[in-house]
C-alpha cells in the first residue's frame, strides 16, 4: 500500500464543503473534539487541515498524518497559521509508521468513514497511544432506526464513489468501544439539519481512553 490515496476531485471539493457546514455548526463541533486536549497528538486523516485552529494551547505539538497529496498541501500552509506547532506527514491509516506508544491523544474526524480497513486502523491508533492515552473521535455513523440504516446501506452502493471511499453505514461508535477502548464519553446528534433525510446525518463526538 502508497502512503499517497489521490482523489483530485474530492481534495477540491472537499474544503467548500467544509466551509459550509463550519457554519451551520461544524467549527462548534471541532471545539467540542478538541476541548481539553493536551500533550503529544496524532492527528489522522487531517485533510486540509479544518481542526488545525481549534487545538488548544495544551497541545505541545501535532503529528498530522494525511494521504491525499492535494489536500495535503493545503495542510501544511494551514499548519503555519496554527496556534500550536503541527508536524503534517504523509501516511496512511492501516499502517503508521510511528512508535508504539508515542502520542498522549489521538484525533479522528469524519476519517473512519473512509479508510478502507477501519478496525486495523483502530489498532494502529491503539499502538501508538500511551495506554490511558485518549482517542477523540466525530465521526458520521449507522443510525439507530430501521429506516436509517435501510437507506444507509442502499446509499452505501454508491457514495463511496462520490466521495473518496466514504461509507454512511459504518458502526465507528461500537468498532471503537471494541477495539481496545473505554468511551468515557459521547454524544450522538444530526448534522447538518436537512428537511430532506441525509444518510450521512447521524454523527458521534466522543472520548475514549486506551485500555
Ligand atoms: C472527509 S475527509 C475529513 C478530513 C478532516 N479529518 C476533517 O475533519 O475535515 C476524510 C479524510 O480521510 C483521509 N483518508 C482516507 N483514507 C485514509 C487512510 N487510509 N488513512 C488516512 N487517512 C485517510 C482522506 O484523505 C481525507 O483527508
Amino acid at each position: 500500500m502508497t502512503d499517497d490515496l489521490r482523489h483530485p476531485v474530492f481534495a477540491r471539493f472537499y474544503p467548500r464543503l467544509d466551509a459550509a457546514t463550519a457554519r451551520l455548526g461544524g467549527d462548534a463541533h471541532r471545539d467540542e473534539l478538541l476541548a481539553g486536549a493536551s500533550g503529544r497528538v496524532l492527528e489522522l486523516g487531517a485533510g486540509h487541515g479544518a481542526n488545525f485552529p481549534h487545538y488548544p494551547g495544551g497541545v505541545s505539538e501535532v503529528v498530522a498524518v494525511e494521504p491525499e497529496p492535494a489536500l495535503r498541501a493545503r495542510a501544511v500552509a494551514a499548519a503555519a497559521q496554527a496556534p500550536v506547532p503541527v508536524a503534517v506527514r504523509a501516511g496512511v491509516a492501516e499502517r503508521l509508521d510511528l512508535p508504539d506508544g508515542s502520542f498522549d491523544a489521538a484525533v479522528v474526524s469524519l476519517v473512519l468513514c473512509s479508510v478502507r480497513n477501519p478496525v486495523r486502523a483502530l489498532a494502529e491508533l491503539r499502538r501508538v497511544l500511551r495506554p490511558g492515552g485518549e482517542l477523540r473521535y466525530y465521526e458520521h455513523v449507522r443510525g439507530v432506526t430501521h429506516g436509517m440504516v435501510r437507506y444507509q446501506k442502499y446509499a452505501d452502493v454508491v457514495w463511496p464513489y462520490l466521495a473518496a471511499g466514504c461509507h454512511v453505514c459504518r458502526p465507528t461508535d461500537e468498532w471503537i468501544a471494541s477495539c481496545g477502548f473505554t468511551v468515557r464519553r459521547e454524544r450522538r446528534f444530526d448534522f447538518p439539519p436537512s428537511r430532506v433525510p441525509n444518510p450521512a446525518a447521524p454523527h458521534v463526538i466522543g472520548l475514549a481512553v486506551r485500555d
